[in-house]
Order: structure tokens, then sequence, then C-alpha cells
């Protein structure tokens, strides 16, 4: 675990090093999840910062993640959108997770929609629907604002009663009904990964309260959060989890769904860019 100082330090460095070659200082930002990737082409006035060029930043290893920072303008809002995230298991510490996260923070953002592929827990769910999360259960056995706290970024011990912040979801649901998409909420658990669960492990998740299943987006939400932003969690529902139907889950799968519903899942977050 880097120390509180060096951590510092490194931020006002990453600051510094975008805000010179970034023309507008974002206000939103936007992470992309698995076949969202084409929401960056509707970025306007673009600024693309491929991670490997942005000093301190971790490197993104999985497919179907570019790995870049995209500012610009998304209907008149400016944004910083990540295209491609860092995943807990890949190896990455919960601070390198949420490095990004603090990075929008120290340039001024001040709300995040954030995306990513889930497995569908809840019955009623079915692969491809988008799911608001309304709600998180860590189970990652870790947590990014464990050691020194920040406190210039936020408080020791942050308030995470309405996490996902409820006038957007009540935007988000109205947004959905006006493009034809069927509005469902959800509770999302987070786990380490990267296997996918056991159907005992996918009961017991059912058992204490989750929908829908994935190996990230808690640890940003958990950030943004301790930094004093307004969060939006969307998840795209990829497959049913393990046990829940007779077959077996594959990554292939879960690319496939993303890419089918990647159209509608983009026009959601466009609208949702332009409403929040
Ligand atoms: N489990 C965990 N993470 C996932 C899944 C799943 O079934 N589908 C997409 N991401």
């Amino acid at each position: 675990m880097i120390s509180e100082q060096e951590y510092s330090v490194k931020l006002a460095e990453v600051r510094s090093y975008l805000v010179e070659r970034v023309t507008v200082l974002p206000e939103l930002g936007v992470i992309l999840g698995s076949g969202l990737g084409a929401f960056a082409d509707l970025v306007e006035e673009k600024v693309m910062i491929a991670y490997k060029d942005i000093p301190h930043f971790p490197t993104s290893t999985v497919e179907g993640h570019a790995g870049q920072l995209v500012f610009g303008k998304v209907q008149g809002r400016s944004v910083v959108v990540m295209q491609g995230r860092f995943h807990y298991y890949e190896g990455y510490t919960m601070q390198e997770v949420t490095f990004p996260i603090r990075v929008m923070q120290v340039l001024g953002v001040t709300g995040l929609i954030v995306t990513n592929a889930a497995g569908g827990i809840n019955s009623a769910f079915q692969a491809g629907n988008l799911v608001l999360i309304k709600d998180h259960l860590n189970l990652m056995g870790d947590n990014p604002l464990r050691g020194a706290n920040l406190a210039n970024l936020g408080p020791r011990f942050p308030d995470l009663s309405e996490g996902y912040n409820l006038e957007w979801r009540q935007k988000a649901i109205e947004i959905a009904k006006e493009l034809g998409i069927n509005p469902q909420e959800g509770v999302y658990v987070a786990v380490s990964g990267p296997n996918y669960e056991t159907p005992a492990e996918i009961r017991y998740l059912r058992t204490i309260g989750a929908d829908m299943v994935g190996m990230s987006t808690v640890p940003e939400v958990i950030a943004a959060n301790h930094g004093g932003m307004r969060v939006l969690g969307i998840s795209c529902v990829t497959n049913m989890a393990a046990g829940i139907l007779p077959q077996k889950l594959n990554h292939a799968e879960v690319m496939e769904t993303a890419e089918r519903v990647g159209k509608q899942f983009v026009s959601f977050v466009q609208a949702l860019v332009r409403a929040l």
C-alpha cells in the first residue's frame, strides 16, 4: 500500500499532466463497461489520452477494453469517459482500481455514471436487461479506503446510505421509459472473481439480497462517494448467473450480450448525460 503523501503527490502530477492537454475540465465522469465502448464515439471536441501515456496510471489488460480517457462534450456537458477500467482480479490494488476516480475528483468531477456487465440473480431478469443499481453489497474482501484517510479527498467514515443517488435513479427511470427500456432496479453484489460463481454461491448471494453479481463497480462507487460525488450505476445483465439456468457460463456469451444491447445502452447513457 502506498503512503498517503505519495498518493497525493501522484494525483497532483496527473492533474497537471491532464490540465495541460485538456481544453475543458470535466464535470461528469462516465465509466464504460463491456460493450459500451461505442459511447466514446459520441464525444465531441474529443481529446483522447491513452492510460499508458498518463503518469502513474495503471494499464488495462482485459480484452474488449481500449484503455484511454476521453475528454470532451456529450449533449453539451463536459465529460471524461473511462474507456476500459481496472479490475481487482487483474491484480491491481484497490488504490490502483480507484485511482482514475481520484483523478476525476481532483479535476473537478462531481457526478459519475458507472456501467458494468453483470450476471442476473433475480429470476425476473433476463440476459440483455439494463438494471439501475439501487444499492450494493461489497463482498470483495477489500476496500479502497483502507489505510490512512486522505482527509483532503473525503471523510474517514463516509456515509453510503445513498450510494446511488435517489434523484438520479428516479430521473433515469423516467428516461428509460421514454426510450422504451423496461426500467428495472436491483442490488449489485461485487465479488473479486475472476472465476464465475458456483451455483451454491449464487444461492447464497440471492439469500443475502443480491439481484445481480459482478466483479467491478463497487470500489469505484465507494471512492466516488467518499469524494462527495453523486453516482448513478447501471448493469447490463449479460447472462443469468450460475445455476439459474441449466447451462454453463462463458466470457463469449457475456461479450455477445453486451454487444447485442450495446446500441440501446449507449442511447440510454447519452440521454442520462443530458438529463442528470
Ligand atoms: N458473474 C460475475 N460477473 C459477471 C457475470 C457473472 O455471472 N456476468 C458478467 N459479469
